[in-house]
């Protein structure tokens, strides 16, 4: 079908042209701005089933396979949190904290899609040890090292929290993490039904990460940066002692704790 034709039946559906177009360009291979000048292109009937998706909320990311993070172009795929702009003001205040520090070796607790761990890694040279209780997580954080060239300063492994480094603990100097932080039974939008409920949840009042994480390890002498809930900075700078920095939109967001 022609791309002028599915845009005029989709954009009445609610989906937005540039979405389309980028659909289209992913099964076509063509670039979008090909695709802008030329609306009389015939894209695959498989266009539908993915055009349909969109309409019924599915992620567009997972849709692509991709993902844009500071500047970057990540892999991504269902099972694997899609990152989020919050996560980039994360990573500039990691960088600015390795850089200040002379800071070596990093630990990402929760990789995800790896957008933390490769951006420090390229951004700082530092090198960073990494888990995931999930196994998919960890695949398409291994892509997109190799991706950008750093696998061979990314150490990627399975468990909790950093119990499966429990070797370096000691040589470990910051501790980054974007935990899952949304309280249990919280609505949320259509669109975070797709992603897994393991990036996502942290129990009752969305906190069981950040209690496990500081009853377990002794973190004097590291630096521990957290993303968290814009509710959440009150009761972890009581739980840490820490202090609580904003995103740019103005809401409580991360975590900093430096014993
Ligand atoms: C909110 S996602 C963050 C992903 C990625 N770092 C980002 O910022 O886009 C949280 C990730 O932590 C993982 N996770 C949850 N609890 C964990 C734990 N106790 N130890 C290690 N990883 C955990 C989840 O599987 C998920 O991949």
């Amino acid at each position: 079908m022609r791309l002028s034709e599915l845009v005029s039946r989709y954009k009445v559906l609610g989906l937005r042209e540039h979405e389309i177009i980028l659909i289209a360009s992913h099964l076509t291979g063509k670039s979008k701005e090909y695709l802008i000048a030329h609306p009389e292109t015939e894209c695959p009937d498989k266009i539908l089933e993915l055009l349909n998706r969109r309409l019924r909320g599915y992620p567009l990311q997972y849709i692509l396979g991709k993902v844009e993070f500071y500047g970057r172009t990540f892999q991504v795929a269902e099972g694997v949190l899609i990152p989020r702009w919050e996560t980039e003001g994360l990573v500039e205040i990691a960088i600015d904290i390795i850089k200040r520090k002379q800071i070596k070796l990093v630990a990402d607790i929760g990789v995800g899609t790896g957008v933390i761990a490769i951006t420090l890694a390229l951004e700082t040279g530092v090198t960073v040890l990494g888990t995931d209780v999930e196994d998919k997580p960890l695949k398409v954080t291994l892509e997109n090292a190799k991706l950008h060239g750093v696998e061979n300063r990314i150490n990627l492994r399975l468990g909790e929290f950093l119990e499966p480094f429990k070797e370096w603990f000691e040589k470990i100097q910051m501790i980054v993490s974007n935990p899952p932080y949304v309280k249990r039974g919280t609505l949320l939008q259509s669109e975070l039904y797709y992603e897994p409920e393991k990036a996502l949840f942290g129990g009752e009042d969305g906190l069981d990460f950040y209690r496990g994480f500081f009853k377990r390890y002794d973190i004097t002498g590291k630096v521990v940066l957290m993303e968290i809930g814009e509710d959440q900075g009150e009761e972890l700078k009581k739980m840490t002692g820490g202090t609580v920095l904003k995103d740019i939109a103005g809401k409580d967001r991360y975590l900093l704790v430096e014993l």
